[in-house]
């Protein structure tokens, strides 16, 4: 992999750059759409390619190591055979999805025992076993196996976490270094900073992190129920650390806005369910704010869907149309607001590099922050 910084914004933190990989460019800043079964929920190949132009996808190791499983994902020559998808993939290693959706955790230095959300099954992930898993899936770039703590979490399991993820890190880049790729191209391994809310520890994890001198760095952690300040506080010590010639990744962020002030903070790369969870929900991103189209004000508002976007789909059909399908839980519905909203994460990054690119993302960034705010 290799990542060249082409502009650094001289009103902020924010850069412009390209991410080369086996499977492709990617321009940062980037948006990365969540695949987590290896499909983007509701938005087909073609439409993620040709008409929103994704870059790069998101798969996450927990569910694939869970269903289909490492025999058919090896058999099948790695996801982009498996889903048809041949640009980048990124996967995460399973150090959030453990915490957050299996039953029966148990933490100890040599990993994590769980069971599965779907069936109840026992099994353990280990830093050496995750790289293994994430070796079979064959993702572009692979994250390192950490623990991603709870928000609040008190100073001394913040502490004692960051030690035991630091620890981790080293196993897994002992066993990524010591393993081949499967399928015939390079993987890269991403490390992940963590500490929670706490300066110092995110410090210490920060230089911790950048002295593994992987070929890019992650920050996980964040988005956990913190307030959006105390996120850009964290993003900001930790950007002032990690090596400026070298992807900055920011874990499971954000909202719009959340996008754009982390950009201005050095972020190069990100990705979150919101918009497609929430969309699935009736919630429509828009340059004008946000829009809940199950409200009784769109009932019969039969203006396009968003009459900036060049989608076919947000311009055929009306909001009124779209209200309909998301009320009645129709398939469509949750397939045209994801497809929108996809659409609107992937153009608010692409606007962010071109105004970093002619030097007026600063004033730009500000503007949009007040819009973006907006309840339509
Ligand atoms: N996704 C969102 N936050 C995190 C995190 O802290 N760790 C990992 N592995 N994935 C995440």
């Amino acid at each position: 992999m290799k990542f060249t910084l082409q502009v650094q914004d001289k009103f902020s933190k924010a850069r412009a750059g390209v991410v080369e990989t086996a499977h492709g460019k990617i321009q940062t800043p980037i948006f990365m759409p969540v695949g987590t079964a290896g499909t983007v929920k509701g938005v087909h190949q073609h439409e993620l390619r040709n008409d929103i132009k994704a870059q790069i996808i998101l798969g996450n190791t927990y569910h694939l190591y869970l269903r289909p499983g490492l025999d058919v994902l090896n058999k099948a020559g790695g996801l982009h055979k498996f889903n048809g998808w041949d640009r980048p993939i990124l996967t995460d290693s399973g150090g959030y999805q453990v915490y957050s959706l299996s039953d029966n955790r148990k933490i100890r230095e040599e990993g994590v025992t769980f069971r599965s959300h779907i069936d109840g099954s026992k099994h353990l992930f280990t830093p050496e076993n995750v790289m293994d898993t994430q070796r079979v899936i064959g993702a572009d770039i692979i994250m390192a196996f950490d623990e991603c703590t709870p928000y609040p979490c008190d100073y001394g399991y913040a502490r004692r976490s960051i030690e035991m993820t630091h620890r981790w890190l080293k196993r897994c880049c002992d066993r990524f270094d010591s393993t081949e790729p499967l399928y015939g191209y390079d993987q890269t391994l991403f490390p992940i900073v963590q500490g929670s809310v706490y300066k110092d520890l995110r410090e210490r994890s920060a230089e911790k992190i950048a002295s593994f001198n992987r070929e890019g760095n992650a920050i996980g952690g964040l988005s956990v129920g913190e307030p959006a300040e105390e996120m850009y506080a964290m993003t900001e010590v930790v950007c002032n650390i990690l090596p400026e010639d070298k992807p900055r990744y920011l874990m499971g962020v954000g909202t719009p806005i959340n996008l754009l002030e982390n950009i201005a903070l050095g972020i190069d790369m990100f990705d979150c369910v919101m918009p497609t969870r929430n969309a699935r929900n009736g919630m429509i991103f828009t340059r004008h704010g946000t829009i809940n189209i199950k409200n009784e004000k769109w009932k019969d508002d039969f203006s396009p869907i968003d009459p900036d976007s060049d989608l076919y789909s947000d311009q055929v059909y009306t909001k009124a149309y779209l209200r309909h399908l998301i009320r009645s839980q129709e398939l469509l519905g949750a397939q045209i607001a994801s497809l929108h909203n996809l659409h609107f994460y992937l153009w608010l990054v692409n606007e962010a590099r071109e105004k970093i690119v002619d030097g007026t993302f600063y004033d730009w960034k500000n503007k949009m922050v007040k819009v973006l705010g907006q309840r339509l």
